[in-house]
């Protein structure tokens, strides 16, 4: 299987640095690549019993021999970049500059961006997004605005002061006229970026080229989701999105590798659902079964230490997920979570003022109004974490599971039953 695809099926944070981790544990990669977002990520990796995050790196920084990429779709904070790497250095990992592969087409978020996100996020009060305020919004805008700031402007300061000041001068309007805030120095923030340039110079390459030609000497490349389906900012619940396209799409614009070469597209999700920030959520609870959620399931964000809004299972979203990627697989985790409930509900429909939609409906205002129909399964009561193989799950689990599979229209590759590698059941080897 060479070109691999690892994406979040729902709001973000179903275990996607888990699902690349594990993959490649199991399997030679040879490079792994992160293509959309930035440091919005957080991405958890535990292995031997020990935690690590990643935000703007692909999770299998971790994994020895293979080389990280950041491709053109990520927008890179050079600041949040050196952060992590010196942040992984002084955990022992000081081989992870040396294996890193930046896209000189990448665009860079500068300190303005994130300065304009959390302005904007203010004035919009109560109909705020609820974004990280890490700048991606802006950057992503300015990439769109044809202002943007490409990695390879740093090493290029005419260029990079000329395209700076001709960013500025549209957004310091803004600023000082709008949010009523103090213009940005142009000159400032190139002597700023100018200031990577020498440590980010090794790494940069055209990672296009460079994927393509892994892949035709038949290379394994495993492309890593960041953010999800429902946060895609043609396909999820806009306008409460990010501002880049994190389904399967993404992973071609956002690489330089083209569809036809993609093997395998696997869609991580949660046994049950949770969001962060703001927007529509037709299974969240508010009761004590959400509080339960959050509890046992950790549900703190990894990037913005955020409580993350809990409820359950959504089979609209699971097939929408399906359909819009061109999922192969599903891998489910948190199934441990589940454990100690009587009955857990399953949104199989939405009920839109009355009338029932199996599939997603197509209006922002019918998808803010439905509410979720409930089918419900039995529950168990067992401790999982320790189970290995689909029989070891309980009866329950185990109908639980294959239920999920019928009503979300994949087959589900793999079980998670715990934050640790090996806390995995494989429901289908073969795949
Ligand atoms: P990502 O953004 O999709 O990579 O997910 P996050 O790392 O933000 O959040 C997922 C959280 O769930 C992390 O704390 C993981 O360690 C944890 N996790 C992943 N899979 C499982 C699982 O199967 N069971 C449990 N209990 N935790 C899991
Ligand atoms: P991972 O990769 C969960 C959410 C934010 C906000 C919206 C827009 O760990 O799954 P942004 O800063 O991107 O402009 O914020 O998107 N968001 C995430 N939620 N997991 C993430 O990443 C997210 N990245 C962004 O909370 O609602
Ligand atoms: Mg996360």
């Amino acid at each position: 299987m060479p070109a691999i695809v690892v994406l979040g099926a729902q709001w973000g944070d179903e275990g996607k640095g888990k699902a690349t981790d594990l993959l490649a544990s199991q399997e030679t990669i040879d490079y792994v690549v992160r293509t959309s977002g930035g440091h919005n990520a957080g991405h958890t990796i535990v292995v031997n019993g020990e935690r690590f995050a990643t935000h703007l790196l692909p999770s299998a920084i971790l994994t020895p021999g293979a080389t990280s990429v950041i491709g053109n779709g990520v927008v890179v904070s050079p600041e949040a970049l050196f952060r992590e790497l010196d942040g992984l250095r002084e955990r022992g990992v000081t081989d992870v500059e040396e294996r890193l592969v930046v896209s000189a087409n990448a665009h860079v978020i500068a300190s303005y961006h994130s300065t304009i996100d959390k302005v904007t996020e203010r004035f919009l009060g109560k109909n705020k997004i609820g974004t990280t305020g890490r700048g991606i919004g802006p950057a992503y805008a300015d990439k769109v605005n044809r202002l943007g700031l490409r990695v390879a402007d740093l090493f290029d300061e005419k260029i990079l002061a000329q395209k700076v000041e001709g960013a500025l001068e549209l957004r310091n309007q803004v600023l000082a006229k709008v949010y009523n805030r103090r213009a940005v120095e142009a000159e400032q923030v190139v002597e700023e970026l100018l200031g990577y340039a020498e440590r980010l110079r090794p790494m940069v390459a055209d990672t296009g080229l460079l994927l393509n030609r892994a892949l035709d000497e038949d290379k394994t490349v495993l492309f890593e989701g960041a953010q999800a389906t429902m946060l895609d900012v043609d396909h999820g619940t806009y306008p409460f999105v990010t501002s880049s396209n994190a389904s399967a799409g993404g992973v071609c614009t956002g690489s330089g590798v083209g569809p036809t070469r993609l093997d395998r597209v696997i869609g991580v999700i949660k046994a049950y659902t949770t969001r962060v920030g703001s927007g529509p959520f037709p299974t969240e609870l508010f009761d004590e079964d959400g509080e339960k959620l959050w509890k046992i399931g950790g549900e703190v964000g990894v990037s913005t230490g955020r409580d993350r809004r809990c409820g359950w299972y959504d089979a609209v979203i699971a097939r929408y997920a399906t359909r819009v990627n061109g999922l192969t697989d599903l891998f489910l985790t948190k199934l441990d979570v589940l454990s100690s409930w009587e009955q857990v509900p399953v949104c199989v429909a939405y009920d839109v003022d009355g009338v029932r939609h199996d599939e997603m409906p197509m209006t922002q205002t019918e998808f803010h109004h439905a509410t979720p129909i409930y089918e419900y399964l039995d529950g168990w009561w067992e401790d999982i974490s320790g189970c290995r193989t689909f029989e070891d799950l309980p009866p329950n689990a185990q109908a639980y599971v294959r239920a999920l599979e019928e009503m979300s229209g994949t087959r589900i590759w793999a079980v998670g039953v715990g934050p640790g590698r090996e806390q995995t059941v494989v429901v289908h080897p073969e795949a």
